[in-house]
């Protein structure tokens, strides 16, 4: 959840780790750090509670002449957030210092033993735990950093990516990770006995400068020299051969590219990326599906008696849609789990289960620990993540990558479509192999799929005019959501994006549920955004749509082109093509991502870096 970056080399360290910082400042952002080994050999650290703007601000008059160095961008796990809690945290003879991502679990009692051993602490975290601990390992082994690091480490219980700088060896970086990520850059500039590494716990700061990572492993550390040599062992110090991955990511994609906020350049993006998501998955002239995770394990999925996904938030909202999707055209039963809930129950898991993990980033913690617990009972794992080299993809026997680009907004967007298209093709996939669909259903069901990114660029053409109509709802205090069948966890998923970036408190309901009690909370001050798309359950959510009105709430409708009744019925109503029931989903989210956008905006938030929240969770 917060962010690491690291660098050693022949360059000034200082404008690359602040930058690093900016890039990663979706992952938390509630305080920032940076530690170098100056020029005199001066060990600096400088912290500041806030955004990495209140950090640069801060250092200005600071001695940054170091060529060695570390920072952190933080999301508060233990203690509040404020400098002395910020990262990089000294030991306590300022020798060493350390940032960490990730959370120690016996933190306590580490601490209460090196308290009794005479070693003194400033913070309240669980890092400054790390630190003390690996320098009393050191004093008390008389061994160099490296090993010191390693003996600490095996006494930790819990996840962390650190990396620690010691004053008296300007020449090395140390890192080490377990179940939190950590990426190795390696510099253009290593050879002939000089050399130039980049840390990141995530390539976003890296890929400015090289795209050969190394993809650190759980237990793994490593010490990188300025003239080059890199090693990597285990934390029983025996050689590990480090592979180096080829990144095909593009700097571009972490650019605002002239939008506002990178939640609305991830909006207008949805189309481009679903074409890219589905480029070779979808033939359109044989009308065929081709997902390689599949064939290749096409037994798993013919024999499945059950398919589990696991998943949180957004990915959860994109779950519940792949459920309805492939029990229809692949009649398999899937059931949808929040990983948080699935991981801590005893589930029953059948050899013959294939539990899915859906993911953008790959790395949330709860999830992986729920595909862990599926694997430890014999289940077959599927993974379906955005971020390439991620933790689940990589815990996984097989998957399909999203392939829609880095999501740097805070609030998923883009991410939620390519999960929901990939789950589609997923469905489709399976249907073949066990021919559940009809020929000609197979095939119209590919064709109408492959043409969704251009239903989607109608629907935001003709959605402009949102942000003027948006400022009608900043007075409002609730937001209700109400969806049928497919649309039911498009509902969720609008409340969700409403909630997180505008603060607004809203609910997703399925429609006809409503009289069951939610119905109560209608008055004229409530707005109700229904999705009432033409196909499916329309005269059901017609009627739907009059219990409200008759209670004076407010209609915020999605309904097919060239709809009349329910338009007519609308306080405000947002147009989208017609396309199948299943594939609505994938039209109807967008003018409610657009919608929680434009109502943020008046409001006045941060859309891009909402409060309280980090953009992958990776602790629990
Ligand atoms: O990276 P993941 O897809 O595993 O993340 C899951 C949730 O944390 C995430 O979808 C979250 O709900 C988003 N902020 C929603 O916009």
């Amino acid at each position: 959840m917060c962010g690491i970056v690291g660098y050693i080399g022949e360059q000034q360290a200082y404008p690359i780790l602040i930058k690093g910082l900016h890039r990663l400042e979706y992952r938390g952002y509630d305080s920032a750090g940076v530690s170098m080994i100056n020029a005199d050999g001066v060990l600096s650290v400088y912290k500041s509670k806030g955004k990495v703007s209140a950090l640069e601000a801060s250092v200005a008059d600071k001695d940054i002449s170091g060529t060695i160095g570390i920072a952190h961008t933080r999301w508060a796990t233990h203690g509040e957030p404020n400098a002395i809690n910020a990262h990089p945290h000294f030991s306590q003879s300022k020798n060493l210092s350390l940032v960490h991502n990730g959370i120690i679990e016996n933190y306590k009692s580490l601490r209460i033993e090196l308290e009794k051993n005479g070693m003194t602490f400033c913070s309240e975290t669980d890092t400054e735990v790390l630190v003390q601990l690996v320098e009393y390992t050191q004093q008390q082994h008389g061994c160099d950093l490296y090993r010191a690091t390693q003996l600490a480490l095996k006494s930790v219980v819990g996840a962390y990516a650190i990396a620690i700088l010691d004053k008296r060896n300007p020449d090395q970086l140390i890192c080490a990770r377990k179940g939190s990520p950590l990426i190795i850059g390696v510099g253009t500039n290593n050879g002939a006995g000089k050399g130039e590494f980049f840390l990141g716990s995530d390539a976003t700061p890296i890929i400015e400068y090289t795209n050969k990572v190394i993809y650190l492993q759980d237990e793994e550390i490593a010490i990188m020299n300025r003239n080059g040599d890199l090693k990597i062992t285990n934390l029983s110090n025996v050689k590990q051969t480090p592979q180096v991955h080829t990144l095909q990511m593009n700097l571009d994609e972490l650019e605002k590219g002239g939008y506002a906020h990178f939640m609305l350049k991830e909006i207008y993006e949805q189309p481009n990326a679903l074409r890219i998501c589905t480029k070779g998955r979808l033939n359109i002239v044989d009308k065929d599906v081709l997902l390689s995770g599949i064939i290749d394990h096409k037994e798993k999925f013919v024999k499945a008696r059950r398919i589990i996904i696991c998943a949180c938030g957004t990915s959860w909202h994109s779950a519940l849609i792949g459920k309805y999707f492939i029990e229809e055209a692949a009649q398999i039963p899937v059931e949808v789990e929040y990983a948080s809930e699935f991981r801590y129950r005893n589930p029953v898991i059948f050899p013959d289960d294939v539990v899915i993990a859906v993911s953008q980033s790959g790395e949330t913690a709860d999830t992986l620990a729920a595909i862990q617990l599926a694997k430890d009972k014999g289940a077959f794992l599927y993974g379906i993540c955005n971020v390439i080299g991620s933790s689940i993809p990589r815990a996984t026997d097989s998957g399909t990558y999203l392939h829609v680009g880095p999501e740097i907004g805070v609030a998923s967007t883009k991410a939620f479509t390519g999960q929901v298209i990939t789950l589609f093709m997923l469905g489709l996939a399976i249907a073949k192999e066990k021919k559940t669909l009809s020929e000609d259903m197979f095939h119209m069901l590919v064709d109408e799929l492959q043409k969704i990114p251009d239903k989607m660029q109608w629907t935001l053409d003709h959605n402009k005019g949102i942000d003027n109509f948006a400022q009608m709802f900043t007075y409002a205090r609730n937001f209700i959501y109400l969806g049928r069948g497919y649309n039911y966890p498009v509902a969720l998923e609008g409340a969700l994006k409403l909630k997180e970036i505008s603060y607004i408190h809203a609910e997703g309901y399925p429609a006809a549920e409503m009289k069951h009690g939610p119905i109560a909370l209608i008055d004229e001050e409530m707005p109700v955004v229904v999705i009432a798309p033409k196909r499916g359950m329309y005269d059901k959510i017609v009627s739907n749509i009059q219990e409200i009105k008759s209670r004076k709430g407010k209609i915020i409708s999605v309904v097919t082109e060239g709809d009349t009744i329910v338009k007519g019925m609308s306080d405000y109503c947002f147009e989208i093509p017609d396309t199948r029931d299943c594939y609505v989903p994938l039209l109807a989210i967008l003018p409610l991502q657009l919608l929680s956008y434009y109502v943020a905006i008046a409001k006045g938030r941060n859309v891009d870096q909402p409060r309280n929240l980090a953009k992958s969770v990776t602790v629990e």
